[in-house]
């Protein structure tokens, strides 16, 4: 039911009558489906874990719990905003501070796919341990959306990289699966949020991959990697933000190649990381362009990192297209 994308844009009136009919009816079946029994959601901060905590908070007030594994690979500050959010919902929120856990299984290691299953197979762990402690609960409710469901194989498609969080394993032990935008696209679904009234920087938020950061760090990552490209990141965030919003990319974020080169820093030698910056325009995330970003704007994201991050003498902008780049570099 992909229901929206066609209407979005010449007839906005007929759009929100069938959100809100999509939402009617979405409550209607997850009241069928689940009725008096509890849920568990794996809550990442994303939009579409978001707009599904808040549409079943809406079918079953006091029925669904959220667990946030905080797994240290968020972007600056996010985790204490997620909480924060959250937090305040009839959603018994609950945050688990992973982070020194996922870092020490990923202490030496650096190939980009054995990084990612750790991630995803720790992530899994952290969740269902959590989720023993609440004792029995009978649905697993997912934030799956139509992509997630093309670009992981299921539909025929090819898989190219391993996205850990499409599908717990079958054995976690649920009566049942809730996925209620499981036909929705992305931008139906952010329309979803906005109808259930979420705050519009959560639902406007650009895609974040499940494995966070782990996937913009190239070879092995250290607490102090982390800290680095966070704070980049958060810089390359702050001044792409500043555009209108019909100019900016899809997604756009900081890697950190894990390179260092030699600059000159207050007139001395020095050898310091390479942070590259990536923003991608992308309908589908299936391909895409690199976006043509102004050189003022670059020249300030570059400025800015070199002179605010301590340990970065040099910043390059990536202009790979997808194919063949990916959006991730790992
Ligand atoms: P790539 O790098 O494959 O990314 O061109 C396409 C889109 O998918 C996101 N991405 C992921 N999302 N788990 C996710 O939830 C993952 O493991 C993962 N890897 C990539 C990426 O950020 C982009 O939006």
């Amino acid at each position: 039911m992909q229901l929206f994308c066609s209407l979005q844009r010449d007839r906005p009136l007929c759009v929100v009558r069938k959100m809100k009919d999509f939402i009617k009816q979405q409550i209607a079946e997850i009241q069928a489906q689940v009725g008096k029994r509890g849920v568990l959601l794996g809550l990442s901060g994303g939009v579409d874990s978001s707009v599904c905590a808040a549409l079943i908070e809406q079918a079953l007030p006091g029925q669904l719990h959220c667990i946030f594994v905080d797994h240290g690979l968020m972007r600056k500050n996010e985790g204490d905003e997620i909480a924060a959010v959250f937090s305040k919902k009839n959603l018994n929120f609950i945050r688990v501070n992973a982070q020194e856990r996922f870092l020490s299984r990923l202490a030496g290691v650096t190939d980009p796919e054995a990084k990612r299953k750790i991630i995803g197979e720790e992530f899994i762990r952290v969740f269902e341990e959590e989720a023993a402690k609440l004792g029995s609960v009978d649905f697993l409710a997912q934030g799956t959306i139509y992509p997630d469901v093309a670009e992981s194989g299921s539909d025929g498609h090819k898989k190219v990289k391993s996205h850990h969080n499409v599908a717990l394993p079958d054995d976690i032990g649920f009566a049942g699966l809730v996925e209620p935008l499981r036909s929705l696209y992305k931008e139906d679904v952010r329309a979803v949020g906005r109808e259930l009234g979420l705050p519009e920087a959560l639902v406007a938020r650009q895609p974040f991959p499940g494995p966070g950061i782990g996937v913009r760090i190239l070879g092995e990552i250290t607490r102090e990697k982390c800290d680095l490209l966070r704070e980049a990141d958060a810089i390359v965030r702050e001044e792409i933000d500043k555009l209108p919003t019909e100019s900016r990319p899809s997604q756009y974020f900081a890697i950190l190649p894990d390179l260092l080169t030699v600059g000159v820093r207050n007139s001395e030698r020095c050898y310091e990381h390479i942070i590259a910056v990536r923003a991608v325009s992308t309908r589908d995330f299936v391909t895409g362009q690199y976006t043509r970003l102004s050189h003022k704007v670059l020249e300030v994201i570059a400025a800015r990192i070199t002179a605010e991050v301590a340990g970065v003498n040099r910043v390059v902008y990536d202009i790979t297209d997808k194919p063949p780049g990916t959006v991730e570099w790992e």
